[in-house]
Protein backbone atom coordinates (compact mmCIF):
# COMPACT_ATOMS: atom_id res chain seq x y z
CA UNK A 1 0.00 0.00 0.00
CA UNK A 2 2.72 2.19 1.00
CA UNK A 3 5.01 1.60 -2.62
CA UNK A 4 1.72 2.13 -4.36
CA UNK A 5 1.14 5.60 -2.31
CA UNK A 6 4.57 6.26 -3.54
CA UNK A 7 4.30 5.84 -7.09
CA UNK A 8 0.44 7.19 -7.13
CA UNK A 9 2.41 10.67 -5.41
CA UNK A 10 5.20 10.20 -8.17
CA UNK A 11 3.01 9.66 -10.95
CA UNK A 12 1.06 12.66 -10.35
CA UNK A 13 3.93 15.08 -10.00
CA UNK A 14 4.84 13.71 -13.34
CA UNK A 15 1.14 14.63 -14.42
CA UNK A 16 1.64 17.85 -13.15
CA UNK A 17 4.64 18.72 -14.71
CA UNK A 18 3.24 17.68 -18.32
CA UNK A 19 -0.43 19.63 -17.71
CA UNK A 20 1.77 23.16 -17.12
CA UNK A 21 4.14 22.29 -19.92
CA UNK A 22 0.78 22.24 -21.94
CA UNK A 23 -0.15 25.45 -20.98
CA UNK A 24 3.29 27.33 -21.34
CA UNK A 25 2.69 26.11 -25.13
CA UNK A 26 -1.11 26.21 -25.84
CA UNK A 27 -2.11 29.15 -23.45
CA UNK A 28 -4.57 26.52 -21.73
CA UNK A 29 -4.94 23.84 -19.22
CA UNK A 30 -5.41 20.23 -20.69
CA UNK A 31 -9.14 19.86 -21.52
CA UNK A 32 -10.94 16.27 -20.76
CA UNK A 33 -14.13 15.35 -21.99
CA UNK A 34 -15.37 12.76 -19.75
CA UNK A 35 -18.62 10.85 -20.33
CA UNK A 36 -20.04 8.19 -17.97
CA UNK A 37 -22.90 5.86 -18.96
CA UNK A 38 -25.03 3.66 -17.52
CA UNK A 39 -26.54 3.97 -13.51
CA UNK A 40 -25.64 6.39 -11.15
CA UNK A 41 -22.95 4.50 -9.36
CA UNK A 42 -21.22 4.88 -12.53
CA UNK A 43 -21.88 9.07 -12.97
CA UNK A 44 -20.41 8.84 -9.25
CA UNK A 45 -17.36 7.08 -10.24
CA UNK A 46 -16.81 9.41 -13.48
CA UNK A 47 -17.19 11.97 -10.60
CA UNK A 48 -13.86 10.61 -9.31
CA UNK A 49 -12.00 10.24 -12.15
CA UNK A 50 -12.97 13.81 -12.51
CA UNK A 51 -11.74 14.91 -9.38
CA UNK A 52 -8.54 12.91 -10.18
CA UNK A 53 -7.98 15.08 -13.27
CA UNK A 54 -8.84 18.06 -11.67
CA UNK A 55 -6.06 17.28 -9.19
CA UNK A 56 -3.20 16.75 -12.28
CA UNK A 57 -4.51 20.45 -13.45
CA UNK A 58 -7.18 19.39 -16.48
CA UNK A 59 -9.85 21.33 -17.18
CA UNK A 60 -13.27 19.96 -18.76
CA UNK A 61 -14.60 20.27 -21.80
CA UNK A 62 -18.64 18.88 -23.67
CA UNK A 63 -16.89 19.06 -26.91
CA UNK A 64 -15.24 15.88 -27.60
CA UNK A 65 -13.13 17.80 -30.94
CA UNK A 66 -11.56 20.09 -28.03
CA UNK A 67 -10.29 17.47 -25.63
CA UNK A 68 -6.73 16.22 -25.16
CA UNK A 69 -8.25 13.28 -22.92
CA UNK A 70 -11.53 11.54 -24.05
CA UNK A 71 -12.89 9.40 -20.76
CA UNK A 72 -15.29 6.81 -21.44
CA UNK A 73 -16.58 5.52 -18.32
CA UNK A 74 -19.06 2.81 -19.87
CA UNK A 75 -21.69 0.74 -18.88
CA UNK A 76 -21.92 -3.36 -19.48
CA UNK A 77 -25.57 -4.19 -18.53
CA UNK A 78 -27.56 -4.38 -21.44
CA UNK A 79 -26.12 -5.07 -25.37
CA UNK A 80 -27.06 -1.96 -26.15
CA UNK A 81 -25.82 0.24 -23.61
CA UNK A 82 -22.65 -1.61 -24.98
CA UNK A 83 -23.52 -0.74 -28.48
CA UNK A 84 -23.24 2.85 -27.83
CA UNK A 85 -19.55 2.90 -26.83
CA UNK A 86 -18.42 0.88 -29.48
CA UNK A 87 -20.45 3.41 -31.85
CA UNK A 88 -18.28 6.52 -30.22
CA UNK A 89 -15.38 4.65 -30.16
CA UNK A 90 -15.62 4.37 -34.14
CA UNK A 91 -16.36 7.56 -34.70
CA UNK A 92 -12.88 8.52 -33.12
CA UNK A 93 -10.72 6.85 -35.30
CA UNK A 94 -11.53 9.85 -37.26
CA UNK A 95 -10.82 12.47 -34.80
CA UNK A 96 -7.58 10.23 -33.79
CA UNK A 97 -6.35 10.78 -37.16
CA UNK A 98 -6.62 14.23 -37.25
CA UNK A 99 -4.92 14.71 -33.65
CA UNK A 100 -2.94 11.58 -32.86
CA UNK A 101 -1.80 13.46 -29.33
CA UNK A 102 -5.86 12.77 -27.98
CA UNK A 103 -5.34 10.19 -25.58
CA UNK A 104 -8.04 8.00 -25.89
CA UNK A 105 -9.54 6.34 -22.63
CA UNK A 106 -12.32 3.45 -21.83
CA UNK A 107 -12.88 2.20 -18.23
CA UNK A 108 -15.78 1.46 -16.18
CA UNK A 109 -17.74 -1.78 -16.76
CA UNK A 110 -17.25 -2.78 -20.38
CA UNK A 111 -14.02 -2.32 -19.74
CA UNK A 112 -13.24 -4.83 -16.89
CA UNK A 113 -14.43 -7.66 -19.50
CA UNK A 114 -11.77 -9.35 -20.77
CA UNK A 115 -13.14 -10.16 -24.31
CA UNK A 116 -14.58 -6.34 -24.61
CA UNK A 117 -10.51 -5.49 -23.76
CA UNK A 118 -9.35 -8.15 -26.20
CA UNK A 119 -12.21 -6.58 -28.95
CA UNK A 120 -10.78 -3.08 -28.39
CA UNK A 121 -7.18 -3.83 -28.74
CA UNK A 122 -7.85 -5.90 -32.13
CA UNK A 123 -10.61 -3.75 -33.77
CA UNK A 124 -10.32 0.23 -32.27
CA UNK A 125 -6.30 0.69 -32.24
CA UNK A 126 -7.44 4.45 -31.84
CA UNK A 127 -7.46 3.39 -28.37
CA UNK A 128 -5.14 3.99 -25.86
CA UNK A 129 -6.07 3.11 -22.47
CA UNK A 130 -8.47 0.34 -21.28
CA UNK A 131 -8.92 -0.50 -17.47
CA UNK A 132 -11.66 -1.83 -15.65
CA UNK A 133 -13.09 -1.23 -12.01
CA UNK A 134 -10.48 -2.43 -9.99
CA UNK A 135 -8.02 -0.07 -11.47
CA UNK A 136 -9.03 2.94 -10.52
CA UNK A 137 -6.47 3.78 -8.13
CA UNK A 138 -4.00 3.18 -10.60
CA UNK A 139 -5.25 6.44 -13.33
CA UNK A 140 -2.64 8.14 -12.48
CA UNK A 141 0.32 5.79 -13.03
CA UNK A 142 -1.18 4.60 -16.46
CA UNK A 143 -1.74 7.74 -17.68
CA UNK A 144 1.70 9.14 -17.01
CA UNK A 145 2.71 5.70 -18.88
CA UNK A 146 0.69 6.49 -21.93
CA UNK A 147 1.28 9.90 -22.43
CA UNK A 148 5.20 9.51 -21.97
CA UNK A 149 5.98 6.41 -23.60
CA UNK A 150 3.09 6.23 -26.15
CA UNK A 151 2.30 2.53 -25.49
CA UNK A 152 -1.46 1.07 -25.02
CA UNK A 153 -2.39 -0.03 -21.54
CA UNK A 154 -4.67 -2.87 -21.11
CA UNK A 155 -5.44 -3.41 -17.13
CA UNK A 156 -9.09 -5.64 -16.50
CA UNK A 157 -7.21 -6.32 -12.88
CA UNK A 158 -9.39 -8.47 -10.29
CA UNK A 159 -7.69 -7.48 -7.99
CA UNK A 160 -10.42 -5.77 -5.28
CA UNK A 161 -8.73 -2.50 -4.13
CA UNK A 162 -8.90 -1.25 -0.75
CA UNK A 163 -11.98 1.73 -1.13
CA UNK A 164 -10.13 5.06 -1.37
CA UNK A 165 -11.70 7.60 1.16
CA UNK A 166 -9.37 10.26 0.27
CA UNK A 167 -10.98 10.59 -3.55
CA UNK A 168 -12.11 14.37 -3.98
CA UNK A 169 -15.23 14.10 -6.42
CA UNK A 170 -16.01 16.98 -9.04
CA UNK A 171 -19.64 17.22 -9.12
CA UNK A 172 -21.16 18.82 -11.91
CA UNK A 173 -25.07 19.28 -9.85
CA UNK A 174 -24.78 22.30 -7.18
CA UNK A 175 -27.96 20.65 -5.35
CA UNK A 176 -28.32 16.39 -5.63
CA UNK A 177 -25.01 14.69 -4.74
CA UNK A 178 -25.03 11.04 -5.29
CA UNK A 179 -23.21 9.29 -2.42
CA UNK A 180 -21.98 5.71 -2.74
CA UNK A 181 -21.92 3.58 0.50
CA UNK A 182 -21.16 0.45 -0.85
CA UNK A 183 -19.87 -1.09 -4.16
CA UNK A 184 -20.23 -4.87 -6.03
CA UNK A 185 -22.80 -7.10 -5.45
CA UNK A 186 -22.89 -10.36 -4.35
CA UNK A 187 -26.50 -11.17 -5.31
CA UNK A 188 -25.56 -13.17 -8.53
CA UNK A 189 -28.79 -12.57 -10.50
CA UNK A 190 -28.42 -15.31 -13.50
CA UNK A 191 -29.45 -12.22 -16.08
CA UNK A 192 -26.91 -9.60 -14.39
CA UNK A 193 -23.61 -8.92 -15.53
CA UNK A 194 -22.71 -6.33 -12.18
CA UNK A 195 -21.13 -9.22 -9.92
CA UNK A 196 -18.49 -10.04 -12.88
CA UNK A 197 -17.35 -6.71 -13.88
CA UNK A 198 -17.62 -5.10 -9.81
CA UNK A 199 -16.74 -8.10 -7.79
CA UNK A 200 -17.91 -8.71 -4.35
CA UNK A 201 -19.67 -6.11 -1.84
CA UNK A 202 -17.46 -3.81 0.08
CA UNK A 203 -18.99 -1.47 2.26
CA UNK A 204 -17.82 2.06 3.21
CA UNK A 205 -17.19 2.81 6.82
CA UNK A 206 -20.39 4.64 8.73
CA UNK A 207 -18.06 7.29 9.96
CA UNK A 208 -17.07 8.50 6.82
CA UNK A 209 -20.55 8.42 4.98
CA UNK A 210 -22.07 10.60 7.51
CA UNK A 211 -18.77 13.06 7.43
CA UNK A 212 -19.33 13.47 3.89
CA UNK A 213 -22.73 14.20 4.10
CA UNK A 214 -22.66 16.36 7.10
CA UNK A 215 -19.94 18.70 4.48
CA UNK A 216 -22.09 18.31 1.05
CA UNK A 217 -25.24 19.70 3.17
CA UNK A 218 -22.91 22.34 4.78
CA UNK A 219 -21.87 23.45 1.00
CA UNK A 220 -25.33 23.47 0.54
CA UNK A 221 -26.60 20.36 -1.20
CA UNK A 222 -30.21 19.57 -0.74
CA UNK A 223 -30.47 15.93 -1.99
CA UNK A 224 -28.28 13.13 -1.01
CA UNK A 225 -28.67 9.66 -2.26
CA UNK A 226 -27.25 7.04 -0.85
CA UNK A 227 -26.08 4.37 -3.54
CA UNK A 228 -25.62 0.86 -4.06
CA UNK A 229 -26.24 -2.40 -5.80
CA UNK A 230 -28.53 -3.62 -2.65
CA UNK A 231 -27.78 -0.71 -0.03
CA UNK A 232 -30.07 -3.82 2.33
CA UNK A 233 -27.15 -5.62 2.74
CA UNK A 234 -24.70 -2.51 3.90
CA UNK A 235 -22.17 -4.27 6.68
CA UNK A 236 -23.01 -1.64 9.12
CA UNK A 237 -26.49 -1.51 8.77
CA UNK A 238 -28.68 0.42 6.53
CA UNK A 239 -31.26 1.50 8.67
CA UNK A 240 -28.63 2.86 11.29
CA UNK A 241 -27.11 4.63 8.37
CA UNK A 242 -30.13 6.25 7.72
CA UNK A 243 -31.21 7.09 11.29
CA UNK A 244 -27.63 8.68 11.62
CA UNK A 245 -28.20 10.60 8.56
CA UNK A 246 -31.60 11.99 9.22
CA UNK A 247 -30.08 13.16 12.42
CA UNK A 248 -27.76 15.80 10.80
CA UNK A 249 -28.95 19.04 11.32
CA UNK A 250 -30.16 20.93 7.70
CA UNK A 251 -33.07 21.27 5.71
CA UNK A 252 -32.26 18.78 3.43
CA UNK A 253 -33.44 15.31 1.70
CA UNK A 254 -31.96 11.75 1.75
CA UNK A 255 -32.47 9.24 -1.07
CA UNK A 256 -31.00 5.88 -1.70
CA UNK A 257 -31.36 3.17 -4.00
CA UNK A 258 -31.70 0.31 -5.30
CA UNK A 259 -33.11 -2.11 -2.42
CA UNK A 260 -32.97 -5.94 -2.89
CA UNK A 261 -36.46 -6.92 -2.49
CA UNK A 262 -35.37 -9.91 -0.25
CA UNK A 263 -33.58 -7.95 2.00
CA UNK A 264 -36.23 -4.76 2.30
CA UNK A 265 -38.61 -5.49 5.29
CA UNK A 266 -40.60 -4.06 8.12
CA UNK A 267 -37.72 -2.12 9.31
CA UNK A 268 -36.59 -0.04 6.01
CA UNK A 269 -40.27 0.98 5.66
CA UNK A 270 -40.70 1.94 9.72
CA UNK A 271 -36.80 4.00 9.52
CA UNK A 272 -38.64 5.70 6.56
CA UNK A 273 -41.49 6.75 8.08
CA UNK A 274 -39.89 7.43 11.38
CA UNK A 275 -37.42 9.38 9.94
CA UNK A 276 -37.68 13.60 8.83
CA UNK A 277 -35.40 13.65 5.51
CA UNK A 278 -35.81 10.57 4.25
CA UNK A 279 -38.15 10.22 1.20
CA UNK A 280 -41.52 8.46 1.36
CA UNK A 281 -40.53 6.19 -1.66
CA UNK A 282 -38.82 3.47 -2.60
CA UNK A 283 -37.19 1.90 -5.91
CA UNK A 284 -38.29 -2.23 -5.19
CA UNK A 285 -36.87 -3.74 -8.28
CA UNK A 286 -39.53 -6.24 -9.06
CA UNK A 287 -38.62 -7.64 -12.14
CA UNK A 288 -40.98 -10.33 -12.70
CA UNK A 289 -44.47 -11.24 -11.58
CA UNK A 290 -44.10 -14.72 -12.38
CA UNK A 291 -42.60 -16.83 -9.42
CA UNK A 292 -41.45 -19.46 -12.18
CA UNK A 293 -39.03 -16.94 -13.54
CA UNK A 294 -38.12 -15.05 -10.36
CA UNK A 295 -36.97 -18.12 -9.25
CA UNK A 296 -35.03 -18.81 -12.68
CA UNK A 297 -33.64 -15.40 -12.14
CA UNK A 298 -32.40 -16.32 -8.74
CA UNK A 299 -34.13 -13.20 -7.15
CA UNK A 300 -34.91 -15.03 -3.90
CA UNK A 301 -38.12 -13.76 -2.97
CA UNK A 302 -42.07 -14.49 -4.40
CA UNK A 303 -44.59 -12.27 -5.56
CA UNK A 304 -46.38 -12.76 -1.88
CA UNK A 305 -42.99 -11.78 -0.16
CA UNK A 306 -43.02 -8.91 -2.34
CA UNK A 307 -46.64 -7.32 -2.08
CA UNK A 308 -46.08 -8.21 1.76
CA UNK A 309 -43.53 -5.37 1.56
CA UNK A 310 -45.95 -2.85 -0.13
CA UNK A 311 -49.04 -3.68 1.83
CA UNK A 312 -47.13 -3.20 5.00
CA UNK A 313 -45.73 0.73 4.00
CA UNK A 314 -49.28 1.98 2.22
CA UNK A 315 -51.20 0.01 5.13
CA UNK A 316 -48.62 2.52 7.44
CA UNK A 317 -48.71 5.57 4.74
CA UNK A 318 -51.38 5.36 1.61
CA UNK A 319 -49.79 7.75 -0.37
CA UNK A 320 -46.38 5.80 -0.01
CA UNK A 321 -44.32 5.68 -3.47
CA UNK A 322 -43.04 2.58 -5.20
CA UNK A 323 -41.08 2.22 -8.49
CA UNK A 324 -39.22 -1.06 -9.94
CA UNK A 325 -37.26 -2.13 -12.70
CA UNK A 326 -38.90 -4.94 -14.90
CA UNK A 327 -37.04 -7.67 -17.52
CA UNK A 328 -39.22 -8.51 -20.58
CA UNK A 329 -38.51 -11.59 -22.29
CA UNK A 330 -36.04 -13.33 -19.75
CA UNK A 331 -35.35 -16.88 -21.56
CA UNK A 332 -38.45 -18.96 -21.72
CA UNK A 333 -40.65 -16.32 -20.35
CA UNK A 334 -44.43 -17.70 -22.02
CA UNK A 335 -46.47 -14.84 -22.74
CA UNK A 336 -48.59 -15.90 -19.90
CA UNK A 337 -46.20 -15.49 -17.73
CA UNK A 338 -45.42 -11.53 -18.99
CA UNK A 339 -48.64 -11.36 -18.48
CA UNK A 340 -48.61 -12.26 -14.82
CA UNK A 341 -46.18 -9.58 -14.59
CA UNK A 342 -48.52 -7.10 -16.17
CA UNK A 343 -51.52 -7.44 -13.95
CA UNK A 344 -48.50 -7.67 -10.75
CA UNK A 345 -47.62 -4.15 -12.08
CA UNK A 346 -51.38 -2.47 -12.88
CA UNK A 347 -51.89 -3.98 -9.25
CA UNK A 348 -49.20 -2.20 -7.58
CA UNK A 349 -49.48 1.24 -8.83
CA UNK A 350 -46.36 2.34 -9.23
CA UNK A 351 -45.14 5.83 -9.61
CA UNK A 352 -42.33 4.72 -12.21
CA UNK A 353 -41.69 1.64 -13.91
CA UNK A 354 -37.88 1.50 -15.88
CA UNK A 355 -38.74 -1.81 -17.88
CA UNK A 356 -36.19 -3.53 -20.21
CA UNK A 357 -35.72 -6.28 -22.84
CA UNK A 358 -33.97 -8.89 -21.23
CA UNK A 359 -30.45 -8.77 -22.83
CA UNK A 360 -28.44 -12.11 -23.46
CA UNK A 361 -25.05 -11.40 -21.03
CA UNK A 362 -21.91 -13.86 -22.10
CA UNK A 363 -20.71 -15.07 -18.71
CA UNK A 364 -24.03 -14.96 -16.80
CA UNK A 365 -25.94 -18.16 -15.82
CA UNK A 366 -29.16 -17.56 -18.33
CA UNK A 367 -27.24 -16.98 -21.21
CA UNK A 368 -26.66 -20.63 -21.52
CA UNK A 369 -30.51 -20.82 -21.54
CA UNK A 370 -33.00 -21.67 -24.42
CA UNK A 371 -34.21 -18.38 -26.06
CA UNK A 372 -36.77 -18.84 -28.65
CA UNK A 373 -38.96 -15.73 -28.57
CA UNK A 374 -37.63 -13.18 -30.75
CA UNK A 375 -36.46 -9.90 -29.33
CA UNK A 376 -39.35 -7.86 -32.00
CA UNK A 377 -41.88 -9.81 -30.14
CA UNK A 378 -40.12 -8.87 -26.95
CA UNK A 379 -40.03 -5.18 -28.34
CA UNK A 380 -44.25 -5.77 -28.54
CA UNK A 381 -44.61 -7.15 -24.83
CA UNK A 382 -42.75 -4.09 -23.88
CA UNK A 383 -45.01 -1.61 -25.42
CA UNK A 384 -47.67 -3.32 -23.71
CA UNK A 385 -46.54 -3.16 -20.62
CA UNK A 386 -45.94 0.93 -21.58
CA UNK A 387 -48.66 1.87 -22.39
CA UNK A 388 -50.95 -0.41 -19.56
CA UNK A 389 -48.16 1.72 -17.02
CA UNK A 390 -49.26 5.06 -18.50
CA UNK A 391 -52.65 4.79 -17.66
CA UNK A 392 -52.02 2.93 -14.13
CA UNK A 393 -49.44 5.72 -13.17
CA UNK A 394 -51.55 9.11 -14.69
CA UNK A 395 -54.16 7.82 -12.76
CA UNK A 396 -52.20 6.74 -9.20
CA UNK A 397 -50.55 10.45 -10.02
CA UNK A 398 -54.12 12.40 -9.63
CA UNK A 399 -53.94 11.43 -5.43
CA UNK A 400 -52.22 14.69 -5.32
CA UNK A 401 -54.36 16.72 -7.33
CA UNK A 402 -55.33 19.61 -4.80
CA UNK A 403 -52.97 18.56 -2.28
CA UNK A 404 -50.07 21.20 -1.31
CA UNK A 405 -46.28 19.61 -1.51
CA UNK A 406 -42.72 20.45 -0.92
CA UNK A 407 -41.01 20.75 -4.17
CA UNK A 408 -37.31 21.34 -4.28
CA UNK A 409 -36.90 23.54 -7.67
CA UNK A 410 -33.99 22.63 -9.64
CA UNK A 411 -34.08 24.30 -12.95
CA UNK A 412 -36.51 26.01 -15.37
CA UNK A 413 -39.51 23.27 -16.97
CA UNK A 414 -40.45 22.06 -20.28
CA UNK A 415 -44.70 23.04 -19.53
CA UNK A 416 -43.49 26.52 -20.89
CA UNK A 417 -41.93 29.83 -19.84
CA UNK A 418 -42.06 31.63 -16.62
CA UNK A 419 -42.31 27.11 -15.69
CA UNK A 420 -39.39 25.71 -12.95
CA UNK A 421 -39.23 22.14 -12.54
CA UNK A 422 -38.44 19.94 -9.48
CA UNK A 423 -39.36 16.75 -7.22
CA UNK A 424 -41.43 16.39 -4.07
CA UNK A 425 -40.95 13.80 -1.63
CA UNK A 426 -42.05 10.54 -3.95
CA UNK A 427 -39.88 11.66 -6.73
CA UNK A 428 -42.40 13.05 -8.87
CA UNK A 429 -41.35 15.98 -11.63
CA UNK A 430 -43.58 18.52 -10.70
CA UNK A 431 -43.88 21.76 -13.04
CA UNK A 432 -44.94 25.14 -11.94
CA UNK A 433 -45.01 29.34 -12.89
CA UNK A 434 -42.28 30.50 -10.32
CA UNK A 435 -39.92 33.05 -10.85
CA UNK A 436 -35.90 32.17 -11.06
CA UNK A 437 -35.10 33.00 -7.96
CA UNK A 438 -36.54 29.63 -6.70
CA UNK A 439 -33.88 27.80 -8.20
CA UNK A 440 -32.48 25.77 -5.48
CA UNK A 441 -35.08 26.03 -2.96
CA UNK A 442 -37.70 23.85 -1.04
CA UNK A 443 -40.76 25.69 -2.10
CA UNK A 444 -44.51 24.65 -1.02
CA UNK A 445 -46.72 23.69 -4.71
CA UNK A 446 -50.68 23.23 -4.82
CA UNK A 447 -50.56 20.38 -7.07
CA UNK A 448 -53.57 21.22 -10.18
CA UNK A 449 -53.14 18.20 -12.68
CA UNK A 450 -51.82 15.15 -13.00
CA UNK A 451 -50.20 14.55 -16.36
CA UNK A 452 -49.03 11.09 -17.28
CA UNK A 453 -45.36 11.93 -17.08
CA UNK A 454 -45.50 14.69 -14.42
CA UNK A 455 -47.59 17.18 -12.05
CA UNK A 456 -48.53 20.26 -12.29
CA UNK A 457 -49.18 22.98 -9.88
CA UNK A 458 -49.13 26.89 -8.10
CA UNK A 459 -46.50 28.30 -6.64
CA UNK A 460 -47.65 28.95 -2.77
CA UNK A 461 -45.86 31.84 -1.69
CA UNK A 462 -45.47 32.45 1.75
CA UNK A 463 -47.42 35.36 3.49
N1 LIG B 1 -28.63 -3.67 -8.35
C1 LIG B 1 -29.79 -3.12 -8.86
C2 LIG B 1 -29.92 -3.06 -10.37
C3 LIG B 1 -28.76 -2.89 -11.21
S1 LIG B 1 -28.99 -3.04 -12.92
C4 LIG B 1 -30.90 -3.96 -8.36
O1 LIG B 1 -30.78 -5.16 -8.23
O2 LIG B 1 -31.91 -3.38 -8.15
C5 LIG B 1 -30.47 -2.13 -13.23
C6 LIG B 1 -31.54 -2.92 -13.86
O3 LIG B 1 -31.13 -3.37 -15.15
C7 LIG B 1 -31.93 -4.19 -13.16
O4 LIG B 1 -32.79 -3.98 -12.08
C8 LIG B 1 -32.60 -4.98 -14.25
O5 LIG B 1 -33.97 -4.69 -14.35
C9 LIG B 1 -31.90 -4.48 -15.50
N2 LIG B 1 -31.01 -5.50 -16.06
C10 LIG B 1 -29.92 -6.06 -15.50
N3 LIG B 1 -29.40 -7.00 -16.30
C11 LIG B 1 -30.18 -7.03 -17.41
C12 LIG B 1 -30.16 -7.81 -18.60
N4 LIG B 1 -29.25 -8.74 -18.82
N5 LIG B 1 -31.12 -7.58 -19.53
C13 LIG B 1 -32.07 -6.64 -19.32
N6 LIG B 1 -32.14 -5.89 -18.21
C14 LIG B 1 -31.21 -6.08 -17.26
FE1 LIG C 1 -27.53 -7.38 -10.73
FE2 LIG C 1 -29.06 -8.67 -9.05
FE3 LIG C 1 -26.82 -7.54 -8.18
FE4 LIG C 1 -28.87 -6.02 -8.91
S1 LIG C 1 -28.85 -7.45 -7.20
S2 LIG C 1 -26.74 -5.73 -9.46
S3 LIG C 1 -29.75 -7.16 -10.58
S4 LIG C 1 -26.97 -9.24 -9.59
FE1 LIG D 1 -24.03 -0.49 -15.92
FE2 LIG D 1 -22.01 -1.06 -14.39
FE3 LIG D 1 -23.99 0.38 -13.45
S1 LIG D 1 -22.97 -2.44 -15.79
S2 LIG D 1 -25.73 -0.36 -14.59
S3 LIG D 1 -22.64 0.97 -15.06
S4 LIG D 1 -22.77 -1.09 -12.31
Amino acid sequence: MADTMLEKEYAKSGLLKLSRDFCERCGHAPLAYVHSFGCQQNVSDGEKLKGQLSGIGYDFTDDITKAQLILLNTCAVRENAEDKVFGTLGDLKHLKEQNPDTVIAVCGCMAQQKHVAEKIKSTYRQVDLVFGTFAYNDFYQMLLEVLTNRTRIFNQSEKPSDIDEGFTQLRSDKLRAFIPIMYGCNNFCTYCIVPYVRGRERSRKPDSVIDEVTKLVSQGYKEITLLGQNVNSYSYGFSELLKEADRIPGKFRIRFMSSHPKDAGKELIDTILESEKVCKCLHLPLQSGSDRILKLMNRRYDTKQYLDIINYARSKAPEFSFSTDIIVGFPGETYKEFCETKELVKSIKYDNIYSFVYSRRSGTKAAELEDSISDKQKGLWLRELLLEQREVSSQWLSRFVGKTVEVLAEGEGRTGEDYLTGKNDEGIIVEFKADKKYIGEFVQVRITKAMNWALEGELVEDK
